[in-house]
């Protein structure tokens, strides 16, 4: 098996096993619209080759989004520009993948006017920011959200959805017990941590049915020092939603450290031996699950990408930083290209303002 060759998953068919992982470029109207600059870095993205396009992560519920300018799909008045969205990606001849999330306390964005919520009133360590301990309404209210939320981006011709479980983010504080505290059926246990996430799965396949390709973006393990969600936790919970009806599972990991430019989350890769980070942990759980395994995190060389096919299973690898500076490498690497990819994973394509290779930001500023 190599990258360039075709996968189905769950029906929709992908041309190679190469997904752009979802990357938030802060880049929609205010409001979660997404507009003319938007669409366009999904048509490059569309015809740079790459086999399926997750979207930065888009808000289910607006007052609990972590950054400005994300995309939305907490509104039926926004299906109509997402079809637009979808429907010029689909010319452009990709497939696109909406990821929808929940902020929790990882954020300091409009923290004097709304509330962050969590599972457990823990400050976050980077921001501060003490999240509302959940009550058993708010995690319906927020399970509803997500199911809707779904239905949304079907209606809105997306080809897939997928739920964001990871990244320090609500859904996977729910995961760690770090941030998870509770003493009820939501923590304690990896079975009660991981109940959020499949109760989100089955609101999920009661709105889109089941044909409609369902994803997760998770840790293989948070590689905390202490209090972390670990690769076992991970084998549990890939085994419960691959039984609650899943269709492929995309493995991330790591958290967010002091020094969050080089945070385990996203490192950088300094000497090549270090690509590929998390593909151990997503191997480990391809063992256990039947459903397509992801891995993302680091992917730099076809080669590396083509022996982890061979030695492992893995069906397909996940890449952000690398197609946010250069949306064309898979067309390269399909047609034999063999240099470094542009991108060093420097980190510095998180801005202020847009979220853009450092290189582009410096050569030609993009206008929201
Ligand atoms: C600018 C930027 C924005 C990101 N936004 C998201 C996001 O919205 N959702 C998500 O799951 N991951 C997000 N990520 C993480 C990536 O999808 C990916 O997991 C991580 O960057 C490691 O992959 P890489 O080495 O290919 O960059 C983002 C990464 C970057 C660099």
């Amino acid at each position: 098996m190599k990258i360039f060759d075709p996968i189905s998953l769950a029906g929709l068919s992908q041309s190679n096993r190469l997904w752009r992982s979802a990357t938030n470029e802060k880049m929609a109207d205010d409001d979660g619209r997404p507009n003319e600059a938007y669409i366009h870095l999904y048509e490059k993205l569309a015809q740079g080759g790459v086999g399926l396009i997750v979207t930065g992560c888009a808000t289910v519920m607006s007052e609990e989004q972590p950054s400005p300018n994300m995309l939305a799909v907490d509104r039926d008045d926004l299906i109509p520009d997402l079809t637009r969205f979808t429907t010029r990606v689909h010319a452009a001849g990709g497939k696109i993948c909406a990821q929808i999330m929940a902020g929790g306390p990882q954020t300091i964005y409009q923290q004097d006017s709304r509330i962050a919520y969590g599972p457990s009133a823990v400050a976050h360590p980077l921001y501060g920011t003490i999240p509302k301990e959940m009550t058993h309404d708010d995690i319906a209210m927020f399970v509803d959200a997500f199911g809707q939320a779904a239905r949304r981006v079907q209606e809105a011709g997306f080809d897939a959805v997928q739920i964001h479980g990871a990244h320090g983010y609500l859904v996977s504080c729910f995961l760690t017990p770090f941030f998870n505290r509770r003493t009820d059926a939501y923590g304690g246990s990896i079975e009660n941590r991981g109940r959020f996430l499949l109760e989100i799965l089955d609101a999920i396949r009661s709105t889109v049915g089941s044909d409609f390709p369902v994803f997760v973006k998770m840790h293989g393990s948070d590689h905390r020092p202490s209090q972390g969600f670990t690769l076992e936790d991970a084998l549990v919970i890939a085994q419960a939603l691959e039984s609650h009806g899943l269709d492929a599972v995309e493995i991330s990991g790591g958290y967010m450290s002091a020094d969050w430019a080089t945070s385990p989350m996203r490192p950088q890769i300094i000497r090549q031996e270090k690509q590929s980070y998390f593909a151990k942990d997503a191997a480990a759980i391809a063992e256990v699950v039947s459903i397509p395994v992801i891995s993302t995190g680091g992917h730099r060389s076809p080669e590396v990408l083509n022996a982890l096919l061979h030695t492992t299973r893995i069906a397909g690898f996940g890449m952000s930083r690398t197609l946010l500076s250069e949306p064309d490498l898979p067309h390269k690497w399909r047609h034999g290209y063999t240099g470094l990819p542009r991108c060093v994973s420097c980190n510095k394509c998180f801005g202020e303002d847009v979220n853009m290779c450092i290189l582009d930001r410096e050569k030609e500023p993009l206008q929201k």
